[in-house]
């Protein structure tokens, strides 16, 4: 069990500060979002090449930008320790879940609330990871579907039937009251922004959702 705090809620004009702040988790999501495949814009690869630098804490890559087939590789290369592209926006999933592990990084796919998961089911022996979106991508702070849970089993069965050790994250709406229910359904990462940064104290909240995720 594994927590991925998301540092779209934290405070950009202190992120080494607030890298620091989530230190006692397992990696540091950060979304990088291009105005285009979302209707938001956050950072791109050189804040992310500023950010590896200090993080003390491997960083974890949820690239929600067109064309991943171009710019994901980069980020590995830069030293991302995982990169996740969206499979709504690859053109050659196989290649560039290659290319990705190609750099040294571990290779997820991401999927929206409204794509499938089964047409993607023959990926897995590509992947390291897949991220089972938990609300429409774009933003923090918003209510977690439930109705993705279904998905999250459908994908930690095929897993399973797969062999390998590929994780399951969830992203989006994962707090106290949420997580339990994503673990239960297969889940073993767990990407949480508000719930993290919107704590009095950032690391006692990742210590409370790695307990609730255990129990
Ligand atoms: C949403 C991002 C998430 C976001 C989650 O598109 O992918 O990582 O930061 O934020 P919360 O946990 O607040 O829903
Ligand atoms: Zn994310």
């Amino acid at each position: 069990m594994q927590i991925s705090p998301s540092i779209l809620s934290a405070d950009f004009a202190n992120l080494q500060h607030e890298l620091d702040a989530i230190a006692t988790a397992d990696w540091a999501h950060v979304d990088v979002m291009d105005a285009h495949f979302v209707p938001n814009l956050t950072l791109g690869l050189p804040v992310v090449e500023a950010l590896l630098k200090v993080s003390p804490i491997p960083i974890d890559c949820h690239l929600m930008i067109d064309d991943p087939d171009r710019w994901a590789p980069g980020y590995a290369q830069a030293g991302a320790q995982s990169v996740t592209f969206h499979i709504e926006a690859a053109t050659d999933p196989v290649r560039l879940a290659r290319a990705i592990r190609g750099e040294g990084a571990r290779a997820a796919m991401a999927i929206k609330p409204g794509t499938p998961f089964a047409p993607y089911e023959e990926l897995l022996p590509e992947l390291d990871m897949v991220l089972i979106m938990t609300v429409e991508p774009g933003f923090g702070g918003q209510k977690f579907m439930a109705d993705m849970m279904p998905k999250v089993r459908q994908a930690r069965e095929a897993v399973r039937r797969h062999g390998g050790e590929i994780w399951i994250q969830v992203d989006g709406g994962v707090a106290a009251d949420t997580i339990e229910q994503c673990a239960e359904a297969g889940a073993d990462v767990f990407v949480a922004g508000s719930a993290v940064y919107g704590a009095d104290n950032p690391e006692l909240a990742v210590e409370a959702l790695r307990a609730l995720a255990r129990a």
